[in-house]
């Protein structure tokens, strides 16, 4: 067995996102360009046309990047709308262990957005996920800088973009394809890493048990 990771399969990671006017599906395709980019099978699911096989895919897949536009400060109700339909899973640990991240979009600079990633980390975990952090320092923070830095709007928890609410979806901020780019690089290495490390020492948390039954 190769300890590089040479003979381990390209992570599969699915990234799951609602956009009802388009900014939020335009910053998905740019995660997707990073995580293959960094050598990942990505699949594309909106969240709101989920067919058996698409389902199929989140179930077998590596990491789930989540995606959602910020709508009255949350997760649009389009999300949260599949958020609910994975109760099953969730109860059985059908996603335990897997990697998880989350973007958001909002018309606002920060219209609350910090709120839809923390209600997105909180459903990956309460599905056992392991969320992934953007792992950008802010941008746009000091009189030498500037709104083309990647990360301007200084996010930690995903990536936090802003699309003026009367923008085409092509109009997306350029530091925010960017910096989408690289959350989506990111995962796919941090994934990579894991699958790596699991073909040498066996995932320690499955099946669930509690610490107490340790
Ligand atoms: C019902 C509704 C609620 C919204 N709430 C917020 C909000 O809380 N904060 C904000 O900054 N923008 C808000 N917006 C603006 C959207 O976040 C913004 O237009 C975003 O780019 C839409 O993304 P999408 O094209 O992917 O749907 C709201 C838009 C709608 C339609």
């Amino acid at each position: 067995m190769s300890h590089n990771g040479s003979d381990i399969a390209a992570p599969a990671i699915a990234i799951a996102y609602h956009s009802r006017f388009g900014h939020t599906a335009t910053l998905a395709d740019a995660v997707a360009a990073g995580a293959r980019e960094a050598g990942a099978a990505v699949t594309m699911l909106p969240v709101d046309q989920m067919t058996d096989a698409d389902w199929d895919v989140l179930d077998g897949a590596d990491g789930i990047i989540f995606g959602s536009a910020t709508y009255m400060g949350n997760l649009s109700a389009g999300f949260q709308a599949f958020a609910e339909k994975t109760g099953r899973r969730c109860a059985n640990g059908d996603w335990r262990d897997k990697v998880a991240a989350g973007f958001t979009n909002s018309g606002a600079k920060s219209g609350d957005k910090l709120n839809t990633l923390v209600s997105m980390a909180v459903f990956a975990t309460q599905h056992h996920m392991h969320w992934v952090s953007l792992g950008l320092g802010p941008g746009w923070n000091s009189s030498g800088s500037s709104d083309s830095d990647l990360n301007r709007l200084g996010f930690w928890l995903g990536a936090g973009a802003q699309t003026d609410v009367d923008a085409n979806p092509d109009q997306v901020h350029p530091s925010d394809v960017q910096t989408f780019r690289h959350l989506g690089w990111r995962v796919a290495i941090v994934t990579r890493q894991l699958k790596v490390g699991r073909s040498v020492t066996p995932a320690a948390s499955s099946p669930a048990v509690s610490s107490a039954a340790r």
